[in-house]
Parts: C-alpha cells; structure tokens; sequence
C-alpha cells in the first residue's frame, strides 16, 4: 500500500449554520499530484484550511504525516506546517512589504538562525526565478498585477523546499503561457523533488495536465476520485455535469438553479420560445448516457470506489447516467416554467 501523506476521514464541518463538509474522506499519497476540483462554494478551500491546521473540523480526523491536525497541540500542529507550503487563493501578500520580504518571511520566520542574508537573497532570487518574476524583489504587492502577486504567492509557498504544497487555485488570474508554466512547474516539483502537492483549480485543462488522481467535491464529500481519464470516462451524471459544464442536472437541481440558469439561457431579450431546446451548451443529455444500470441512485458515498482508484483506497464510483430519470426531470421543471411556477 502506498505511503499516505494526507488521511482526511469522516471530517464534519459547519459554518454559518451549513454543512459545509459532510464525512468527507480523503487520502493522498506520497508523492502524487492529487487535484480537488468542485463549484465555487463547495468547501475546496476549506477542505485546505483543515489540512493545514487553519481550521478545525467539528468531527472526524484530518492526519497529515500522521499528525492528527483536528486534535493535534499548536507545537505538533506548527511542526507539521513546517513541512508544507500553502498557496493561499487571494495570495495573501503582506501588502506593507516588499515582494522580496514576503517571500523570504518563511525563511526568517523558520530557519534565520541557520541561514545567512546572502542564502536568503539567493534562495528568494531562485524561487521568483521559478516562477518566472525578475528584478521584482524591492517591489511592493500594490505594484504588481493580480497574477504577479499570484506568482509571488507560489514562490513563498515554495521558498523553504516543502514536502507538501498546498495550492488554492494557482492559475486562476494568469494568462494561457502563464497558466502553462504554473502547470509546468508543478509537474516538475513532483518529477524533480517528489513533492506531494494537492492543488485546488476550476481550469480543467490544467487539471487532466497535472493530476495523477483528480477528486470531485460534491455535497460535501469527495463524490469522485480517479485519474484524468477516469474523470473523461465515468458515466456518472454528477461528475459528467461538472465537467462538461452543463447547466441541467443533479449539481444544480437541487439548489434551483437549473431552473434560473435556463430561464437566462432560454429567454434573452431577443429571443422566442425555446421549446425545451438549451442554448450555448452541451446536448441535454449526453451522447454515451447508458441504460440506467442496477444500482442507480444509491447514495454515491457508501459505494465501492472505481477501478482506477488503487487498493486500499475506497472512494466512490461512479453513478450510472439515469438519462431517463434526468429526462423527466427537465420535463417536469419545463411544465413548472410554463405554469410560470417559481424554483423550490
Ligand atoms: N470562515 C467562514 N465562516 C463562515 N462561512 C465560511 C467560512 N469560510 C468559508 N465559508 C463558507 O463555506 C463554503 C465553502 O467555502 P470555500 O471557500 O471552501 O469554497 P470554495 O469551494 O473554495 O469556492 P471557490 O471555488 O469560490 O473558491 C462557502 O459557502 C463559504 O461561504
Ligand atoms: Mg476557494
């Protein structure tokens, strides 16, 4: 069985009175490059702050190099978060210092007693290098532009040569050649260093390039795990939705907003009735959607996991694509909208 760096198990979570991490389990291996993906709001970045340490969960356990950091004292808590680099998603710059000072600050703060100012100018130097920034070390974070800053926030994340890298959507703001060398850098942080890094991104190009495995985050759990081309394979109506980026299905049903996101798609000023057609997107139901297949509809979580997912890993699998289930569904929301009924 492959070392595991990162053991979330049955991790509950509550904020502003929603359940915002319900039994999520999740393990990541030594090594690999393990990416979240999810809708805005699903927990991705709290998931983060609870692997760190910044968060606490209700229940469960969130170990990380074995340190339990749900329980763990703020002296084991700190030695753990020693050994990881965290790419905040705002950044998270120190906007009263310099670029060259923001990243040397984990520096100082761990290891001034070991290293020199010259080791500290030339480590900060090589890893805004890294990141492709020069001549930026006297610069204030006002002075910079959002995927500089994004960019510096990498190198700080970087700058002490972590073991795990933790990074809250590090593309997002950067342009396609930026995006590619952020994506390139990561490969080689894991090639190169072995770093077990979990990255957190919307930008699905940059997933399937960096990922060995790829989690799905879903109502509050980790709804899918597999490789890029699990997640291009699986039938399963969730993952499929959130992929394709498809208004109509079981991601948005719940919350109303199928409705709403096809009642903008279906009646823009111009427009006529659309008879049930959608606008600007992906076929209502998918080309491969299969036969319902025994099973559908069970509860995804307490399911094997799919083949991919390697052993001892479980996760769920994915769930059969219920084209007709879905297909009245969308009937019955269609005669909702023409009753001129409101969402639920
Ligand atoms: N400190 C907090 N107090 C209360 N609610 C919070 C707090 N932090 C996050 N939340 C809520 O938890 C939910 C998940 O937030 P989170 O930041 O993890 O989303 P996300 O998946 O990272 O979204 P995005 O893709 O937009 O960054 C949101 O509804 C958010 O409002
Ligand atoms: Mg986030």
């Amino acid at each position: 069985m492959p070392d595991i760096v990162i053991n979330i198990t049955d991790l509950n979570k509550n904020l502003g009175g929603k359940q915002i991490l319900n039994r999520l389990n999740l393990q990541v291996r030594k090594g690999e490059t393990f990416v979240i993906i999810g809708r805005s709001g699903s927990g991705k970045s709290v998931t983060l702050k609870h692997i760190v340490g910044l968060m606490r969960p209700d229940s469960g356990g969130c170990f990380v190099f074995g340190t339990d950091m749900a329980r763990a004292t703020r002296r084991d808590a700190e030695a753990v978060r020693n050994r990881i680099g965290y790419l905040f998603q705002s950044g998270a710059l120190l906007a009263s210092m310099s670029v060259g000072e923001n990243v040397s600050l984990p520096l100082r703060e761990h290891e001034s007693a070991k290293m020199d100012e010259d080791a500290i100018n030339r480590t900060v130097r090589e890893k805004l290098d890294l990141v492709d920034l020069d001549k930026v070390e006297e610069k204030m974070p006002g002075e910079l532009s959002g995927g500089m800053r994004k960019r510096v926030g990498l190198a700080r994340a970087i700058v002490r040569n972590p073991e795990l890298v933790l990074y809250d959507e590090p593309t997002s703001g950067l342009d396609p050649i930026g995006t590619a060398a952020i994506d390139d850098l990561i490969i080689s942080m894991k090639k190169k260093l072995k770093v077990t890094q979990v990255v957190v991104t919307h930008d699905m190009a940059s997933a399937r390039k960096i990922a060995d495995r790829i989690g799905l985050l879903f109502d509050g759990r980790i709804y899918f795990t597999g490789t890029p081309q699990d997640l291009d394979e699986t039938q399963d109506v969730v993952v499929h939705q959130f992929v394709h980026g498809e208004i109509a299905g079981p991601m948005t049903e719940k919350s109303g907003e199928t409705k709403r996101f096809r009642k903008m798609a279906d009646n823009p000023p111009s427009s006529q009735a659309g008879g049930g057609t959608r606008k600007g997107g992906a076929p209502e139901k998918p080309a491969s959607a299969p036969a319902p297949q025994a099973g559908a509809g069970t509860e995804p979580a307490a399911a094997p996991s799919p083949a991919s997912d390697g052993p001892g890993l479980p996760t769920p699998p994915p769930k059969a694509v219920d084209a007709k289930k879905q297909e009245e569904r969308q009937k019955k929301e269609e005669e909702g909208e023409k009753k001129g009924q409101e969402p639920a």
